[in-house]
């Protein structure tokens, strides 16, 4: 079979007799003796025309046909320059593969995106979701490519741990113990001694402190792979499984780590323009107009750059009603952030040196003894895409800041021995892979840019 996408990209590649094309059935129209399909096989964000006759054998079955059937068509290729698509398939066979009857959730008109989550597993069929799953993977590849060429080791980082990376307790527990009658020590807490790992496991919320120990090694290292958190905020920007990347670089300061970020986001941004024009082009007439522009000038200016304490500053003078006060040492909100980005800067920016007290106990401290050498990458439409830092390499530094936190040096004692053996200056950071997709599409909420979404009271598919 032809793929729609060959006959599209490399038509004058294609013998025009005699090929077949196997899709499933967008619209038919028919008339007594002739009739149209829409066929879309999914390779192509554009659909191909059919156009058959009676003098096909099952010409009644055809003409019968519902959205959604699965058909393999051979026939004949004829342009047709002067309609609105470039050329049409005049069909000398048609096999139905697989009917659809009539109560398919998925009909010829708009449906929301509300109802669409309920039937996740039929919405790759939309154009919507087509697109979006598209883009997702493209922006997949182009972050391999980034990082490869730059011979970055990808490293894959475990997905149960004992360790917490961020320490905002959002962890899944991970267990074998039976959770309504759990073996218990003699003082009658429960025995994680009887657990599977023999204590108590979680599923990953970072491949960050994994992936410093890649970095002592190989230098430039990547993670990118699913990490979860117990999020209890039902956001449009929290989801309870997503996908990370997370590259960490070796005898590197907070500068060399925003540089890297910027190139990132840039190569990723250009990559998807380049390579997914169609889906770009729907999004940009029906999800969110002015999209193309956007992102084209994102990729050829410079990001913006702010401290904390500048960033209060600008938010304290701006006269703005916020929901949640602004004051040195507030942890900054969405609403905070997107004025950042949306109505001051109007591009993407990095905040950078925040107070210590907000961010996690392995940034590196700065000479001032109150703030972390840390940064944020805030975007328009999203806000945060982007948390990372400079992490601490004095030993006693981190040793101090973890007695400070209550954390247990037992429970991180090879992360410390990185600082014992050869440690070096390095910094890295995460980038949310969703958040990306929704800053690169226009789509609003998580949920539709995750195949089979997790957030609160949501596992189904
Ligand atoms: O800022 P975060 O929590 O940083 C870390 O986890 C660091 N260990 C990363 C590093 O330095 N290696 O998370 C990083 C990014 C956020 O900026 C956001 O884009 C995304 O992950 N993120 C989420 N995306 C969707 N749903 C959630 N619940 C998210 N939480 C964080
Ligand atoms: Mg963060």
């Amino acid at each position: 079979t032809t793929s729609i996408r060959t006959l599209y990209q490399r038509t004058s590649e294609v013998q025009p007799t005699n090929l077949t094309v196997a899709g499933w059935v967008r619209t038919v129209r028919d008339s007594k003796t002739f009739g149209f399909i829409e066929v879309n096989d999914g390779t192509f964000f554009k659909s191909l025309q059919i156009v058959f006759e009676d003098t096909l054998e099952n010409f009644k079955e055809v003409a019968k046909l519902g959205v959604g059937a699965a058909i393999i068509v051979t026939g004949d290729l004829v342009m047709t320059p002067n309609q609105k698509q470039p050329f049409e398939l005049k069909a000398t066979q048609i096999v139905i593969e697989g009917e659809c009857p009539p109560e398919y959730p998925l009909q010829k008109k708009r449906h929301s995106f509300e109802y669409l989550r309920q039937i996740a597993y039929l919405r790759p069929r939309t154009n919507t979701f087509g697109a979006v799953f598209r883009v997702r993977s493209l922006a997949a590849y182009a972050i391999h490519k980034f990082f490869q060429e730059r011979s970055f080791v990808y490293a894959h980082t475990p997905l149960i741990t004992a360790s917490d990376c961020e320490g905002a307790g959002e962890m899944f527990r991970v267990t074998t113990l039976d959770p309504v009658h759990p073996p218990k020590t003699e003082n009658g807490e429960v025995d994680f001694k009887e657990d599977f790992f023999g204590k108590m496991a979680s599923l990953t919320v970072s491949g960050q402190l994994s992936a410093e120990t890649f970095a002592m090694a190989f230098r430039d290292v990547y993670t990118f792979g699913p990490t979860f958190r117990a999020e209890k905020s039902n956001t449009p920007r929290h989801a309870a499984e997503f996908w990370m990347i997370e590259p960490e670089i070796a005898f590197a300061d907070l500068e060399d780590d925003m540089r890297l970020a910027e190139d990132m986001v840039k190569f990723v941004i250009n990559y998807v323009l380049e390579n997914a024009k169609e889906e770009m082009a729907f999004f940009n007439q029906f999800v969110d107009k002015g999209i193309l522009e956007r992102l084209q000038g994102v990729a050829s200016a410079d990001f913006g750059r702010v401290t904390y304490t500048e960033a209060v500053q600008i938010l304290e003078k701006c006269g703005k009603k916020f929901e949640y006060p602004v004051y040195w040492g507030c942890d900054l909100q969405t609403e905070h952030e997107r004025y950042l980005t949306e109505e001051h800067f109007k591009k993407p920016v990095f905040v950078t040196n925040y107070p210590k007290e907000i961010k996690a106990f392995y940034m590196r401290m700065n000479e001032d003894g109150k703030t972390v050498a840390a940064m944020d990458l805030l975007v328009p439409g999203i806000g945060e895409l982007i948390g990372g830092s400079q992490r601490e390499e004095r030993l006693e530094v981190l040793l101090e800041r973890m007695a400070e936190l209550g954390l247990k040096e037992e429970d991180y004692w090879w992360y410390l021995d990185l600082r014992r053996f050869g440690g070096t200056r390095h910094a890295g950071f995460g980038l949310g892979f969703e958040r990306l997709i929704m800053y690169l599409t226009g789509m609003t909420n998580i949920r539709d840019v995750i195949p089979f979404p997790r957030t609160t009271g949501q596992a189904e598919f």
